[in-house]
């Protein structure tokens, strides 16, 4: 069958609807992004990017240059002619944890109102299990009698911040949750050329596939936080955990990735949507203790890096503690739920003078703690600290000039929070080294009795 090319909305211009825009576009279709924020429209039409996301900028240019891809703030033409509406809203956290669906109604509203016979309504937000069927019951409220039918399906997305253009053009799988013949064959055609390109297609019924994103993401954060549970036993036991990681990696079935110990994910996702989950299970009548369990010990781990500061510096008021990076992880100027700023504030909380440098991410970093004061470079974070903690593993940190860090610093002391460095060379040049489920390194001083 050849390829067909279809007419899309996208609504929601934020990370997930740009990149849903540009990928769509790229692979044939003609995509309209639709956004109610005229201000984001008006950056979007001038052809910049709100944010910043590797080869997304190239791959909106050039869509939009061919005419493949356009953004409107009016909503009722593009959506008449489509075949199908991507609703890609944010959907915030509440206080009590649970999702903010808001956005998702008004794009429901506005899809209904709009949409002609035989359109399908995609959600492609996080969203809790059962949203579809509030979707449907929105849709049928607001629809003009004599319109026809709308479809509604569920097409998760797993993109990663950082690589969302990739994830999205070779998925490890696409997901697809349908409830009709109609809506199957609409979205097996917008996901043709991928598929004609040998990425695989799962169909599910829509509770599956919504349930199905939240298993795993909030499965990828079990694992990291089995990585810093074991990091602690492994700090206790004298073991290291990297290599233990390498141990289980090699198992086929456990896979390395996601086994890196540290500081905790942050993020706009994992900790929203473990929350949402743990809410939603509770909801349904389910206690999902293990989820609490996950969000324990990676509130833990920020924990861990402050004992492991005061064991060292005894008291904080009045010592200064160097930061780098602030970025959730490296590669974006992201700070949403960055652990990085999570542990700025206890040491801030306890009488620390805290420093911080990151690449990208420092502008963003002031806006969220304001008395966080930055500096231009790492050593110019660290001159005259007592301590220096890697909470994000930016490149920069890894080729640091070690001889000039620790000849700025006023105490040789650096905790490792994301395990870039080596404790031998750690030793050679005189730091008292702590890293994260690794045996620690305390270079001698031979400069007092005991
Ligand atoms: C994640 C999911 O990977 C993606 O599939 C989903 O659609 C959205 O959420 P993202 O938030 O971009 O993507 O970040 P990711 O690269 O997955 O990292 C999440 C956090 O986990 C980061 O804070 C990172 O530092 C941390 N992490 C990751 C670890 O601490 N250890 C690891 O081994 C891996």
């Amino acid at each position: 069958m050849g390829e067909t090319v279809m007419r899309i909305v996208v609504i929601g211009t934020g990370h997930v609807g740009l990149v849903t825009c540009g990928t769509l576009a790229a692979i044939g279709h003609s995509v309209t992004g639709l956004d109610s924020d005229e201000e984001k429209i008006a950056t979007l039409v001038a052809g910049r990017l709100p944010f910043v996301e590797p080869e997304l900028d190239e791959l909106i240019a050039r869509a939009t240059g061919e005419g493949r891809l356009r953004f409107d703030v009016e909503a009722p033409e593009a959506i008449a002619e489509a075949d199908a509406v991507f609703i890609c809203v944010g959907t915030p956290p509440l206080p009590s944890g649970e999702p903010n669906l808001i956005a998702m109604e008004r794009a429901a509203e506005i899809a209904g109102r709009y949409a002609t016979d035989g359109c399908v309504i995609v959600e492609k937000s996080t969203v809790p299990a059962g949203t579809a069927e509030r979707v449907r019951r929105v849709i049928a409220r607001v629809r003009p009698v004599g319109r026809g039918r709308v479809d509604v399906a569920s097409n998760p997305e797993f993109l990663r911040e950082g690589h969302a253009v990739r994830d999205a053009l070779e998925p490890d799988r696409i997901l697809v949750g349908a409830e009709s013949e109609h809506s199957r064959a609409v979205l097996r055609r917008v996901y043709e050329p991928l598929v004609a390109r040998g990425y695989s297609l799962i169909e599910t019924d829509i509770n599956t596939a919504e349930l199905a994103k939240h298993a795993c993401n909030a499965f990828l954060a079990l694992k990291i936080s089995y990585a810093n549970a074991l990091a602690q036993i492994c700090e206790r036991a004298g073991a290291d955990v990297t290599a233990i990681a390498g141990v289980m990696g090699a198992d086929s079935r456990i896979s390395r990735s996601f086994l890196d110990a540290g500081l905790g994910f942050g993020g706009s996702c994992f900790p929203k949507d473990l929350q949402a989950f743990e809410r939603l299970s509770a909801r349904l009548g389910y206690e999902f203790r293990l989820l609490r369990e996950v969000m324990l010990i990676n509130e833990d781990a920020i924990s861990a890096v402050v004992s492991k500061i005061q064991d060292e510096l005894w008291n904080l008021d009045g010592k200064k503690i160097a930061l780098f990076g602030l970025a959730f992880k490296p590669g974006t100027d992201d700070v949403r739920e960055a652990p990085a700023l999570a542990l700025a504030r206890r040491l801030m909380a306890a009488g620390a003078r805290v420093t911080a440098h990151d690449p990208e991410a420092m502008r963003n970093a002031k806006q969220e703690v304001p008395q966080l004061e930055v500096a231009p470079g790492a050593l110019d974070a660290a001159a005259g600290a007592h301590c220096v903690v890697v909470c994000t593993e930016w490149p920069v940190y890894r080729t640091l000039d070690l001889e000039a860090l620790e000849a700025v610093m006023a105490y040789p002391f650096v905790v490792d929070a994301r395990n870039i460095y080596d404790g031998k060379v750690m030793r050679e040049h005189g730091f008292v080294y702590r890293p994260t489920g690794r045996p620690n390194v305390d270079a001698f001083r031979a400069n007092v009795s005991p």
